[in-house]
């Protein structure tokens, strides 16, 4: 310790001990010290009282300190370094070991580039073969991951049976044959092996496009995937990677699969048309270029409320185009029969749920709401059947009477009367059905072909 301290006096106190209790292991201290001559001597040096000032702290004892510390990490250094030099003096000295070091390197990068590229292709071929693409909302498909997550429900699809195309969904007599005629065309395909057709669908919301699509494909024995035209345009640049994807993996089903776009109009629209960016522009020409050809891999249903603003070359590539109406008054009925019983009677008749019917006769009921219900959808009309069920369920005794029935059908035609209002004139004339204007001229022909043509009579045969 002493040789970190110092004595401003040359000679050192007697009394030292009297106030500076000795330390211990500092026995024979002193002799080291140097600053102000310190010590010296075998015995430690005493102050007296007056005197302890004059023991002070020795700041060029630290930097000594320092100094050696240094020294210390220098020789360590170089001793390191001269031990990796002659490492590697020998290494390059020794070309055997240079030519293996140079073998063992290039060998180390090359798994690295091959275990990079040969997983990057795993995943693609995982991902073509089993996973969904993202742009695919719903599908029917089941991959070997779904069957591991889900494997009750990958056993119930299994057992599933091809249902009727138009089960459930009621639609004009003339427009059900037509559909028939296509569904059992599309099921002989599949069994052929033959060319897919590529189907248009247009007409109003909610009158039964998506749902036959659904019902199409299940009759058919195909699986079906669901893409909207409205999750294409924000995918900006992605988008021509997102339709190959799904094109891809389209051609990857071994049942077949009917690809069906809804809202297509979204981004199948007019190149000419100066609203359309180029981002969509190129999705537009990687769906054409994809479906240029007729497939017997997988089958085209469009469908749209506005199918006027597609491009032609899209126009071109439809073999069927099929228009869905609102409802009529017959269709009507059957609607609202259709679904008083799904939402109303049969849980009544199950009994598991808190819902009870009162006295009433329903049937003449469903009948004048029919009349009452004009220019509403499909759609408007289930969701009356959801509104019948929730009023049963908001009141106190769970039971149903005619007036709550006839109520929340009113509240609905008020509804939809408001939504009318609020549609823009343009949108009137965009959802005007062409066939209705074809009808018109139908009409307008048979008219004037009626009207006797002078000098042009044909006498009965
Ligand atoms: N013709 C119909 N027969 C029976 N139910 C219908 C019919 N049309 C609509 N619905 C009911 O309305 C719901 C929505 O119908 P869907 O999704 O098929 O309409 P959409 O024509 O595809 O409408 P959007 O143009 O808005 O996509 C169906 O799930 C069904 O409950
Ligand atoms: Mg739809």
């Amino acid at each position: 310790m002493s040789w970190l301290f110092g004595y401003r006096n040359a000679q050192p106190p007697q009394d030292f001990t009297q106030f500076v209790p000795p330390l211990a292991g500092d026995s024979g201290g002193g002799g080291s010290g140097s600053g102000g001559g310190g010590g010296g001597g075998g015995s430690p040096p005493r102050i007296g009282g007056s005197q302890m000032e004059a023991y002070r702290f020795d700041s060029s004892a630290l930097e000594r300190a320092a100094a050696a510390a240094k020294e210390l990490e220098r020789s360590s250094t170089i001793t390191a370094g001269s031990v990796l030099g002659s490492g590697a003096k020998a290494l390059l000295e020794d070309w055997d070991k240079i030519l293996a070091a140079a073998g063992g390197l290039s060998l180390v990068a090359f798994g690295i580039y091959t275990a990079k590229g040969s997983t990057s292709m795993a995943t693609r071929y995982i991902e073509s073969r089993l996973g969904k693409p993202s742009l695919v909302r719903e599908t029917s498909r089941f991959t070997f991951l779904d069957t591991i997550q889900h494997p009750i429900q990958a056993v119930k699809k299994l057992k599933s049976k091809q249902t009727d195309a138009l089960s459930g969904v009621i639609l004009a007599p003339k427009l059900e044959e037509r559909l028939r005629d296509i569904a059992i065309a599309t099921k002989n395909t599949k069994y052929n092996r033959g060319m897919y057709r590529n189907i248009l669908m247009h007409g109003p919301p909610g009158t039964g496009k998506t749902m036959f699509a659904k019902k199409l494909a299940e009759h058919s024995g195909m699986d079906y995937a669901i893409v909207t035209g409205g999750d294409l345009a924000p995918l900006g640049r992605d988008g021509v990677t997102a339709i190959h994807k799904v094109f891809d993996w389209a051609l990857t089903s071994r049942k077949g699969l009917l690809l069906f776009i809804d809202e297509a109009d979204a981004f199948l629209r007019k190149r000419s048309s100066e609203r359309i960016s180029e981002d969509l522009r190129a999705m537009l020409n990687a769906f054409l270029y994809r479906t240029g050809e007729q497939s017997n891999k997988f089958m085209l249903v469009l469908a749209s409320n506005t199918p006027e603003q597609f491009d032609w070359a899209v126009n071109d590539r439809l073999d069927e185009m099929v228009e869905f109406r609102l409802p009529g008054r017959e269709e009507r009925e059957r609607l609202v029969r259709l679904y008083f019983d799904k939402f109303v009677l049969q849980p009544a008749i199950e009994g598991n749920k808190r819902l009870k019917i009162a006295q009433f006769d329903y049937s003449s009921l469903c009948s004048k709401m029919a009349d009452l219900t004009e220019g509403m959808s499909g759609r408007e009309l289930a969701k009356l059947g959801v509104t019948w069920q929730a009023a049963a369920y908001a009141s106190e005794d769970g039971v149903l009477t005619e007036k709550m029935v006839m109520d929340r059908c009113l509240e609905a035609i008020k509804q939809h009367k408001q939504k009318v209002q609020w549609q823009s004139e343009q949108e009137k004339q965009e959802s005007k059905s062409i066939y209705a204007m074809e009808d018109d001229a139908i009409v307008r022909s048979k008219t004037l072909a009626i009207e006797p043509c002078p000098g042009n009579t044909v006498a009965p045969a």
